[in-house]
């Protein structure tokens, strides 16, 4: 596939628009559910500033934008359209084209409506009939527009996150509705493939799938080694096996109940990978308790060693993991795009380093023949954190929430340097040596 590389940065709707009140999040924020009490609030009002927020993404040097769309503006109430916000969807897609930027759209990126949440959102069985009707009224208005599509955000942190690991509304434990979610995600993907198909063949469509380096903490220790393997099964390959016409089975031996088996036929044209750090499976956590998310289990997974460079979330970072991963996406032959990639580094100390070194996996990668067509740095600025509210700053941009100040990090010059010296080309691994 010869096409120019997307060089781009990623956002999404609840995370940055401001005052999306009709969704789940707003409520649960309402209930204080958020790291000290906080509330998304007026995020970074990307609803107004849209317009000054994508010519700074024009001055990056990106050449490509990733957003979602917010279900819960566009239909607050079941079969309610609110054309006013519609029609800000279609500004945004307009401007982006204007200014010379591909928009990349997600449909769903872990928020949902409340009327749909009150019915037990994607757990409930026929929930992705619910979807299609916003899915077919998007692909109506920007659907011309749109050449890159992501149905959905990271089903399995989304689902873990809200039926298992409690850090997502509803904050339930219920391993039946973590494979039940993903049965019906998977339903509402495989359908919003076809809308947006039908309305352009060209167009393309995929997910944005999460992936981490799993492994075992400990490499002697047997039984770590096979529970990180059945994780991995589970957690990195579930999605893809199922959107690339193999089997559809969202079931963990031993811990979720079997959903179903059936292959449903190829529904993706490319793969999306999100990928930030390595996932470190131990057992019996009393090794290193105050790093265990889950402490009333005897598996415990925590995202680095003592000795690893973090982030400010305690996440290693690993690039190593990315390139494992790419030569196993091989196989699939399709173009992979890095759809997140970034780190929570308030001070930029370790971003520049991290944005090169992971940019030099996808050059080694596109070295061994890997067909990667994009990276998506995440994100533009600092925004709304889901559970851990405004702390943890992953921006290429500095946000200053009580003026909505935005400004640059070094990082920010760095990816431009970066960018222009590739002259919007592939990343190369001659031209990454001078960074
Ligand atoms: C999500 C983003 C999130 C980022 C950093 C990804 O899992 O798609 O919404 O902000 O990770 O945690």
């Amino acid at each position: 596939m010869t096409q120019k590389f997307l060089w781009g940065v990623a956002s999404s709707s609840h995370q940055t628009e401001g005052n999306n009140q009709y969704n789940d999040w707003w409520d649960w924020e309402h209930e204080g559910k958020i790291e000290g009490g906080v509330r998304s609030g007026l995020a970074c009002d990307f609803r107004n500033r849209f317009k000054e927020d994508l010519l700074e993404i024009k001055n990056l040097g990106c050449n490509s934008f990733r957003f979602s769309v917010e279900w819960s503006r566009v239909e607050p109430e079941k079969g309610q359209w609110n054309e006013l916000e519609i029609a800000f969807y279609k500004d945004l897609v307009l401007e982006c084209k204007k200014l010379g930027i591909e928009p990349m759209v997600t449909l769903h990126h872990f928020s949902i409506p409340l009327w749909f949440y009150r019915q037990g959102g994607f757990t409930r069985k026929d929930s992705h009939v619910d979807f299609i009707p916003y899915v077919k009224k998007m692909v109506e208005v920007i659907g011309e527009d749109v050449h890159w599509w992501c149905t959905i955000n990271e089903p399995i942190v989304y689902t873990l996150g809200a039926y298992f690991a409690k850090y997502m509304p509803p904050g339930e434990f219920n391993p039946a509705k973590v494979v039940a979610a993903n049965y019906h995600l998977f339903l509402s993907h495989r359908e919003a493939y076809r809308i947006i198909k039908e309305k352009n063949q060209q167009a393309q469509v995929g997910i944005a799938h999460n992936m981490l380096a799993i492994r075992p903490s400990r490499k002697w220790h047997l039984l770590e080694r096979i529970i990180a393997n059945a994780i991995d099964r589970f957690y990195n390959w579930a999605w893809i096996d199922a959107i690339t016409g193999g089997k559809v089975c969202f079931s963990l031996p031993f811990i979720f109940p079997k959903h179903s088996k059936i292959t449903a036929g190829k529904c993706c044209d490319f793969l999306g990978v999100n990928y930030y750090t390595q996932a470190l499976v131990h057992l019996w956590p009393k090794v290193y308790p105050h790093e265990t998310s889950l402490p009333q289990y005897p598996v415990a997974v925590t995202f680095a060693r003592r000795s690893d460079n973090k982030s400010d979330l305690g996440w290693s970072i690993y690039p190593k993991g990315l390139l494992k991963i790419l030569r196993r996406l091989e196989k699939f032959k399709l173009p992979i795009f890095i759809t997140e990639n970034g780190i929570a580094d308030k001070a930029d100390q370790h971003r520049p380093k991290y944005l090169v070194e992971h940019l030099r996996i996808l050059a080694e990668a596109r070295n061994e023949g890997i067909d990667v067509a994009g990276y998506f740095h995440w994100s533009i600025y600092d925004n709304f954190e889901w559970i851990k509210g405004f702390g943890p700053c992953f921006g290429l941009l500095e946000m200053n929430y009580e003026t909505q100040e935005r400004s640059r990090r070094p990082s920010a010059e760095l990816f431009t340097k970066i960018i222009l010296s590739h002259e919007h080309a592939a990343p190369s691994l001659e031209k990454l040596k001078l960074h």
